[in-house]
């Protein structure tokens, strides 16, 4: 439903964004169903990250000023001319990105790196198998992968999206429909596996995934494609003393440990550098406008959206 709502105030710590851009995630069709808030919460703007100019500055921020070019990570409330974030969850856009760009980054490497945070000590990671390379989360992963000169295994649907992980810098691309990944793994690491395994689907990978990995590695879940329900032989993540971890970037707070803020801070310590030299860069399957954003909901449920991330365009910048 499209409406008018009232202009979004400032707290003392947050930044007002007049946003140009912002990016599809499989999050707002859960939302629409009512599968993705809890229950009690109450009905929201669309959009978890954008890109824009800042028009507000609360009395508490420092380092914004009124028309820095940014791209956010939102609670909600992209799919909308105005909104107002915490200063703290706002990266400053790089001039060689356009908003388009800049809204597809911060919900895909917030929810990479935060992910990569939780298992061993990073640096000791050396392989990595990333399902879904082709994927908004997916294509950034690889490109975090291969920024910490990692070896990477990804997993893709199709002939193009195979292509695609191996422009993106893939090692090993496979292909989930006629290729055995965990044959794939084991075969080009002399039957260890890897040290690290970003799963999207769940359930039906679970397994599989496990076996997969190297002792001591990490299967970090961040979607649930695959469904919510698997059974799993415990003695085999005993045995190879495997890390799990699963999160939802969206549950998290804005402030605080584990926060919203913190996941940003360190993907601009970690990670910024390698927006700003170009070496991660978001790869843009469509963009199309806002008021299209129920037929992209309606293509996203119909498996026909383009790999890559899909973008809306809010409002058009005014032109100098
Ligand atoms: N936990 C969090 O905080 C968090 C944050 C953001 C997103 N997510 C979740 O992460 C998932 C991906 O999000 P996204 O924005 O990247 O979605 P997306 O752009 O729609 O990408 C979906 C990816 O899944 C791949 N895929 C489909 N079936 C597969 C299979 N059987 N094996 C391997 N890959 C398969 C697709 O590959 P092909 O196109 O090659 O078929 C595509 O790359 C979603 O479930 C989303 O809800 C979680």
């Amino acid at each position: 439903m499209w409406g008018e709502a009232p202009q979004p105030q400032i707290g003392a710590d947050e930044v007002l964004i007049r946003v140009y851009a912002t990016a599809f995630n499989p999050a707002d069709v859960s939302v629409r169903k009512g599968t993705y808030l809890e229950a009690g919460e109450a009905p929201i703007v669309l959009g978890l990250e954008c890109a824009g100019v800042i028009e507000g500055v609360g009395e508490n921020v420092a380092g914004w000023s009124l028309g820095d070019r940014v791209c956010a990570l939102l609670n909600f409330g992209g799919y909308a001319e105005l909104v107002a974030v915490p200063a703290t969850m706002v990266l400053a856009l790089p001039d060689h990105l356009s908003f388009e760009q800049g809204a597809a980054l911060p919900e895909g490497l917030c929810t990479v790196w935060s992910n990569w945070l939780l298992g061993n000590d990073p640096s000791l990671v050396r392989t990595c198998l990333i399902h879904g390379g082709t994927g908004g989360v997916g294509s950034l992963a690889v490109q975090v992968a291969k920024f910490r000169g990692h070896t990477v295994f990804t997993t893709a649907g199709s002939h193009a999206g195979l292509e695609m992980t191996r422009r993106l810098g893939a090692d090993h691309s496979i292909s989930y429909r006629d290729q055995d990944f965990v044959a794939e793994v084991l075969m080009h690491t002399g039957g260890e596996g890897v040290d690290l395994i970003f799963d999207t689907q769940g359930a039906s990978y679970f397994a599989r995934n496990v076996q997969a990995l190297k002792a001591d590695g990490h299967l970090a879940l961040i979607g649930i494609q695959g469904g919510t329900n698997t059974e799993v032989d415990l003695m085999q993540l005993l045995r190879k003393r495997v890390i799990v971890s699963a999160t939802m970037l969206k549950s998290r707070p804005s402030y605080g440990p584990h926060s919203k803020s913190e996941i940003v801070r360190r993907v601009r310590d970690d990670l910024w550098s390698g927006v700003e030299a170009g070496v991660i860069m978001p790869q843009i399957g469509a963009v199309r406008d806002l008021k299209d954003a129920a037929s992209v909901h309606a293509e996203f449920a119909d498996g026909d959206l383009a790999p890559g991330k899909t973008v809306f365009r809010v409002q058009e910048e005014p032109s100098c």
